[in-house]
């Protein structure tokens, strides 16, 4: 929500202290209602119409990149009111999440309020890797994990091929990490892929998205996308 003088301002329709004095003139209306009192609260989603003519609100777009940390809900909302990704981020612009990690997964998130570039990324046809690092219970052989790099049926669904191997094995404590690079997003996709051939995933991780890696940041740290990376999103939509 921002101050009704504000959006009208950013749209470019004139200054905000002129817009300041169309709202006190009761020139401005609110999804059809006269607004005239300054300071009202607006979304970027309200249809404001000064004198009749609706504008044009326009909200700046931002891009986040988030080192997700377990326990916290992506979605915008909970009903249950617990944290969100979104809360994690210092903003006051309607972000939502790119796709989704679970609630116990970490890492490399990205959240915008462009909903052109979500759809890009998010379009299959597009390809986006998706980097894991997952920890699981017990040791898969070379064939299961080629089982995986070829694709397997999860949810009546055949996974594309994919990129796999064994990073790191424990055999005192039966426990392996596995790299895995997928490039669809079905929901619980890596965890039902490990499930499919046997094995309970204990930790996962999202190392990398498309070209985005979250090294330098810690659990919970966010930094704003430049705008090379932006552009570098986008033209994955010739690719
Ligand atoms: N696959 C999963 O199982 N969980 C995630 O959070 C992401 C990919």
């Amino acid at each position: 929500m921002e101050r009704l003088q504000k959006v009208i301002a950013q749209s470019g329709y004139c200054s905000r202290r002129k817009a300041e004095e169309l709202i006190e003139q009761g020139k401005v209306q609110v999804n059809g209602e006269v607004i005239s009192e300054l300071g009202t609260k607006v979304n970027y989603d309200d249809e404001i119409s000064i004198m009749g003519n609706v504008i044009n609100v326009k909200e700046d777009k931002v891009y986040y990149l988030l080192n997700k940390p377990r326990g916290i809900i992506t979605s915008t909302t909970d009903e249950k009111k617990r944290k969100t990704v979104v809360d994690l981020i210092g903003t006051t612009k309607r972000i939502y999440p790119v796709g989704r990690l679970d609630y116990d997964t970490t890492g490399a998130l990205l959240l915008t309020n462009d909903g052109e570039l979500t759809n890009i990324l998010i379009h299959p046809r597009h390809n986006i890797e998706k980097f894991y690092i997952a920890k699981v219970n017990g040791i898969p052989t070379k064939e299961e994990l080629q089982k995986l790099s070829n694709g397997i049926k999860i949810d009546g669904f055949k996974t594309s091929p994919a990129k796999v191997k064994l990073r790191k094995m424990d055999k005192k404590n039966n426990i392996s990490v596995i790299d895995i690079v997928i490039h669809e997003g079905k929901n619980h996709q890596i965890k039902k892929m490990f499930e499919a051939i046997g094995y309970e995933v204990i930790k996962l991780r999202r190392e990398r998205f498309a070209f985005l890696d979250v090294k330098d940041l810690k659990s919970g740290e966010y930094r704003e996308l430049t705008v090379k990376e932006v552009k570098q999103l986008y033209s994955l939509n010739n690719k």
